[in-house]
């Protein structure tokens, strides 16, 4: 069936407020609602090994990496979240100006409401304004790259102005099929993606990073994803915030029976975060581990599998909403964590987390093992 041409001119969803309210919804459901993933991430199966004799100061750990050409203060994002109403705009700019203080990356939410209504690109520029030099991420959808029935895909300028709009570092184009299957206005359409992954990553003319958003990437879709030629991945595995569950919640409360059963029965779906950080290894590209990340031991440990940063979402949207100091005290208290285990397995430098000792055990061991059996 041919795409519906879209009500509301140039490539509009079918309206710009359904966007815009789902938006807030998914804010307050995320804040409040139990949306964590039933299946953990697989960190409490990661064992890195304690070294007796620590070989510096621990105040001269140094956590600094660099990402994409760009050095970090931490090896940490801030996950893309929000954007497109007046709250988004006060939690983008509460989130950047921490990204900004302590050198650490930060992605914007989905663009797409401020490319088809000006008004709210505010929402996200704010980012940039309160994060003058941060390493920022602009952020489209990779099922909006594609023909859907609300509406033909976004056009190469319109992605253009969505890293314009921020002055972005880079793109992410995310993968969340899961959720748009769960959503009764989600986009389910694929045919073409490739085609189209590749012509934007081609045109524009800042990095691309491939990140899924709770379902994890497999090796065959990091070496795919390779071959279109992304330069790095966001893992966003099972084990931290469920859009399944989220989805699950918002349908509960509008009573979509369809939708409030097949987000139950896949709120576990997908590869989990330290499982898939091992998998996407094989792609050879810089990897963020975003979902679940909860402490800085969990970020040790993602890097220690091999991921490059770490991303963090729900923790910092329930710090940002309680204010500046609240986002403040959650990332001293997780760069201290880390730190911790640097000094702990023998290292002087973040990076050395890549090459401990570590062990891996249960579940995620058992995953490991099917994969690459
Ligand atoms: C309220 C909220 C909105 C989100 N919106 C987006 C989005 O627009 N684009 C995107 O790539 N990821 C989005 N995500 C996914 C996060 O970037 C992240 O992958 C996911 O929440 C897992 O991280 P966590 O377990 O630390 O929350 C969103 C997450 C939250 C909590």
């Amino acid at each position: 069936m041919p795409p519906r041409a879209a009500p509301g001119g140039r490539n509009a969803p079918p309206a710009a407020d359904v966007v815009e309210r789902r938006k807030a919804e998914h804010l307050r459901v995320v804040a409040t609602g139990d949306v964590a993933g039933r299946t953990g991430p697989g960190w409490s199966d990661i064992h890195l090994v304690h070294h007796a004799l620590p070989v510096t100061d621990l105040p001269a750990v140094d956590l600094s990496t660099v990402f994409l050409g760009h050095r970090l203060r931490a090896p940490l994002v801030v996950a893309a979240m929000t954007g497109g109403h007046d709250s988004a705009g006060k939690v983008n700019a509460i989130l950047a100006g921490a990204a900004e203080r302590h050198g650490v990356a930060m992605g914007l939410g989905s663009q797409r409401a401020a490319l088809h209504n000006p008004r709210l690109a505010r929402t996200y520029a704010v980012a940039r304004e309160s994060a003058p030099s941060a390493f920022l991420i602009a952020n489209i959808g990779a099922a909006q790259l594609v023909p859907q029935d609300s509406g033909p895909p976004l056009t190469p300028d319109q992605v253009s102005e969505a890293v314009a709009m921020i002055r972005a570092d880079a793109l992410a184009i995310h993968f969340n099929f899961l959720e748009e299957i769960v959503q009764p206005e989600g986009d389910r359409r694929a045919t073409g993606l490739r085609e189209a992954i590749a012509g934007v990553v081609a045109s524009i003319g800042v990095p691309a990073i491939a990140k899924e958003t709770g379902a994890g990437l497999s090796r065959q879709a990091a070496q795919e994803l390779r071959r279109l030629g992304v330069r790095a991945l966001d893992v966003g595995g099972l084990g931290g915030t469920s859009f399944a569950a989220v989805e699950t919640i918002r349908a509960q409360a509008r009573g979509d029976i369809r939708g409030a059963a097949l987000g139950t029965v896949y709120r576990d779906w997908g590869i989990p975060t330290a499982v898939s950080v091992v998998a996407a290894r094989a792609a050879g590209l810089p990897i963020i581990a975003t979902g679940g990340i909860r402490t800085g031991l969990d970020a040790a440990k993602a890097i220690a599998l091999g991921a490059s940063l770490v991303g963090i979402a729900r923790p910092l949207l329930v710090a940002a909403l309680k204010g500046p100091a609240a986002v403040e005290a959650w990332i001293g208290q997780f760069l201290e964590e880390l730190r911790a285990a640097v000094f702990l397995t023998g290292g002087k430098r973040v990076d050395d987390l890549r090459s401990v000792p570590r062990a891996i055990v249960g579940d995620t061991r058992r995953w490991v093992d099917a994969l690459e059996g």
